[in-house]
């Protein structure tokens, strides 16, 4: 079995962000979105994967990722021309794929359950189609799945306005060679992309073998802001192992479980885990809360936050008020004068946010 991850795509929900990035390559608790997905399917027994990238986000992908060694896994980079949707991409793939069958996996979705069960229904089973499920508020952003009484699928439909359920497609399949001769018989859906939701809902109609299997557990697709700060507390909550192998002076304080990075310096400061920090960092007269992830090179002096994600080379100096809810991306500075400043004096970059609560 091969796996496909998508990474493509321009990150339009995450800007300013991905101005200078891709969004896959955005990080969770430090580490880019991306590679947990690869070690989870690593983790499955799967170590031949192509990832698909964009011609905009592409090198950058690579050259952070590398061959795969970093998973004992074997990466082949395939490139998107255009982003035509996510059954391009599988049509793209197609060299690489060959009659394989594959999971797909979305580059910016994250969940709980590790992949082996799912693997194992799709091949004891001999599907042609796996998809996962999961209830949401707001459907209509999603595909849709709609089933019978018995839990069969009916219908897939991409971005309903009436959704015919609340069960949203995770970005997880698993599919036989037989997606690609669906492929070929859909069209191009009214925003113009080959929808890989035509695809599946086109071997439905076909009666081939498809199944859904619904998560209980949580689902993340880290496409926005406040999906960003949920998808840093999850893993933060799950996952962090306490590991500090900076400076903490006498002054200083550190409580629950908090991982810091070679030589990073802590200097009278409270930290209340969980809570990760870099690798020199500068961290002074500072309150950092639960649920905060602080990337490489980061100065936070004087500052209070907690609930944030800062990212790599970021400076937050002398500001008064605790930040909360908040991402601060690379290099950004942030500095308030010693005394209470009388005016605010902003450089802010193109589809930023900043609210004064
Ligand atoms: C894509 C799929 C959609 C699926 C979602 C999951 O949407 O088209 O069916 O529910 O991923 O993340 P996109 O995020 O590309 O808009």
């Amino acid at each position: 079995m091969k796996a496909l991850i998508l990474s493509g795509g321009k990150g339009t929900r995450l800007r300013p962000l991905t101005y200078t990035g891709a969004k896959q390559l955005v990080p969770v608790a430090n580490k880019p979105i991306l590679w947990y997905g690869i070690e989870a399917i690593v983790a499955a027994g799967i170590t031949d994967i192509g990832i698909i990238i964009s011609p905009e986000t592409g090198e950058e992908v690579k050259q952070k990722t590398g061959s795969g060694d970093r998973f004992g896994a074997e990466i082949t980079y395939i490139l998107q021309d255009k982003p035509a949707g996510l059954a391009h991409a599988v049509k793209t793939a197609r060299p690489f794929l060959g009659d394989s069958p594959f999971i797909m996996y979305l580059g910016d979705n994250l969940i709980a359950d590790d992949l082996n069960n799912f693997r194992d229904e799709f091949k004891n089973k001999q599907l042609d189609a796996l998809v996962l499920l999961r209830s949401v508020s707001n459907p209509s952003a999603f595909g849709v799945a709609e089933l019978d009484d018995q839990g069969n699928l009916i219908r897939l439909v991409e971005k309903p306005q009436n959704p015919p359920s609340n069960l949203a497609l995770v970005g997880i399949y698993f599919f036989a060679q037989t997606i690609h001769q669906a492929i070929d018989a859909i069209q191009p859906s009214a925003r113009g992309e080959l929808e890989i939701t035509d695809a599946i809902d086109m071997l439905i109609t076909q009666q081939k073998r498809v199944q859904a299997l619904q998560l209980q557990d949580w689902w993340l697709d880290t496409g926005k802001k406040n999906d960003l700060l949920e998808a840093n507390r999850i893993i933060l909550d799950t996952r962090l192992e306490s590991l500090q192998t900076g400076v903490i002076d006498s002054r200083s304080q550190v409580i629950g479980r908090v991982a810091i990075g070679n030589n990073s310096q802590i200097i009278n400061s409270t930290i209340r885990g969980p809570v990760v920090i870099g690798e020199n960092c500068h961290i002074e007269n500072a309150f950092i809360g639960p649920y905060t992830s602080i990337g490489n090179q980061v100065h936070l002096i004087d500052t209070d936050l907690e609930h944030s994600v800062v990212l790599e080379g970021a400076r937050i100096i002398g500001v008064e008020q605790r930040i909360v809810d908040s991402v601060i991306g690379q290099r950004a500075k942030l500095e308030l004068a010693p005394q209470r400043p009388k005016a605010l004096r902003f450089m802010i970059g193109d589809d930023s946010q900043v609210e004064l609560v």
